[in-house]
């Protein structure tokens, strides 16, 4: 089969978040299951880009309103991702360090998808489907259907991805005529709450939507940021597939990123070298446990909880434990956080940024990750630190409801139910008297770390779903 995914991330080219995981992992799974897969993403001013070969195989120009931007398609010459990668060169609106965040995201995404479906259409062979994730891509389904210039796509199945259903990509009608020609009678479909909302769009229009854990779609039936209604319309072609995690690249008997490797036969020894490591980089105490947050530091990750959890089990517990965030995000939660590095000297500490490296080594050397999260689609943090042999503290929503389980019902980790200081507070004194009883802690780490979270098996649950849709064609 010949499939093509479009998206805005891609690891290790550019990566915000799990996005860019599950897009660096699931097309090369599909492309070991013997398909041909081809992932599409615009071309930053990335490392990747900077240290690698590529080859031109399009150019052209994107029509947007009165805007004429020309572009390129970029093919990595060598497939080492482990699936063909191609990207979209604008260079005005891409040619810059960060992925979103600009004033003109609305020109550069849409550009981006225009750009995409031209070489698509341009090509001699059609794919067999196109998958595209979360808002950035939600407008090629509905491109796909009606803009004239796509016609030869009209019977090309389309699915949506969604990895994060909060963020939409509302615009106003008055860009409408950024939108390449299409029938006008057609024009409702765009519109959700007096807007268009790309994610919408590529709801209604594609021909089956995946949300990343079956649980998050089940929440979203009644909590998706006024696009509920839509959910339950969409329920006949929806389905959840839960994420896997790329069992090469998180491998801590592998991971040349580790102190010292290990597996589930030498973890206890293997995890307290790379505990020791840490604890000198961030001057902590490798006697006590240590309770680590990996992640971007946003309300809806719970980050806005981490300063008083923090403070109020520090305090609590001085001496007794050690806390350690690594992220970045709000601004305001960032400062929060530094605040208490003088008072805590010694148990706690800070790195306000990313650092793949470091990631890696936080989940190893962990006894316990925090993942306080609001919303959480899928989260795949969890999964590495069960991986890791690292316990996580997770609230059930999302995609931890259907990975974590509490060990009072025998499970890998340890789960609340509300993202409050206090609960979350709670369970790290749970996991303060557990990791004092080490012959359990061991029970519950050997639990996380022998569950099978591979690619895999989730890749033949998308090759389903496509098969489903190609079927109806
Ligand atoms: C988004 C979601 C996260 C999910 C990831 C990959 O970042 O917030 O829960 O795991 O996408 O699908």
């Amino acid at each position: 089969m010949e499939i093509f995914h479009i998206s805005a991330e891609c690891y290790p080219v550019a990566k915000v978040g799990g996005l860019a995981d599950v897009v660096g992992a699931l097309p090369k799974y599909q492309n070991n299951a013997g398909h041909l897969v081809r992932v599409v993403i615009p071309c930053y001013d990335s490392k990747f880009r900077n240290e690698n070969e590529f080859e031109c195989v399009h150019w052209g120009h994107v029509k947007l309103g009165s805007f004429n931007f020309p572009f390129s398609v970029l093919k990595e010459k060598t497939d080492k991702l482990g699936f063909e990668l191609y990207l979209v060169e604008i260079a005005e609106l891409f040619d810059r360090k960060d992925v979103y965040g600009y004033e003109d995201d609305v020109e550069r995404f849409l550009s981006f998808q225009i750009a995409t479906l031209d070489w698509i259409i341009g090509r001699n062979d059609v794919p067999d489907v196109i998958n595209c994730h979360d808002h950035h891509t939600g407008l090629v389904p509905f491109m796909m259907l009606y803009c004239h210039k796509y016609e030869k796509l009209r019977n090309t199945p389309s699915m949506i991805t969604i990895h994060n259903g909060l963020y939409q990509g509302q615009f106003g009608f008055d860009k409408l005529h950024y939108i390449p020609e299409f029938d006008l009678a057609h024009v409702n479909v765009l519109e959700w709450d007096k807007c268009i909302n790309s994610l919408a769009v590529g709801i209604k229009c594609a021909w089956a939507v995946t949300t990343v854990s079956p649980n998050y779609l089940n929440e979203i039936n009644y909590s998706a940021n006024g696009l509920e209604s839509l959910f339950n319309l969409v329920r006949y072609k929806s389905r959840g597939i839960l994420n896997g995690i790329d069992i090469e690249v998180w491998d801590p008997a592998k991971d040349v990123m580790l102190e010292k490797n290990y597996s589930i036969k030498n973890f206890e020894k293997g995890k307290q070298e790379n505990k020791e490591k840490l604890c000198k980089l961030f001057n902590l105490d490798p006697t006590k446990p240590l309770f680590s947050f990996i992640g971007r530091l946003l309300e809806e990750k719970g980050g806005d909880l981490l300063p008083h959890v923090a403070a109020l089990a520090l305090s609590e517990n001085y001496n007794q434990i050690n806390i350690l965030i690594l992220g970045s995000g709000n601004p305001i939660i960032e400062n929060q956080l530094n605040s208490l590095l003088a008072d805590y000297k010694g148990n706690y500490n800070t790195f306000i940024g990313y650092n793949e490296e470091l990631a890696h080594l936080i989940y190893a050397g962990s006894d316990f990750l925090l993942m306080p999260s609001r919303v959480e689609p899928c989260g795949l943090n969890q999964m590495y630190s069960l991986r890791y042999g690292t316990i996580p503290i997770v609230r059930r929503t999302g995609g931890l409801k259907d990975t974590v389980v509490d060990f009072g019902d025998d499970g890998n980790g340890i789960c609340h139910d509300q993202a409050t200081v206090g609960d979350v507070c709670y369970s790290i004194q749970r996991a303060v008297d557990l990791y004092d009883d080490k012959k359990h802690l061991n029970k519950i780490r050997k639990i996380g770390m022998s569950t099978d979270h591979s690619w895999e098996r989730v890749c033949q649950e998308y090759i389903e779903m496509y098969n489903l849709i190609i079927k109806k064609k």
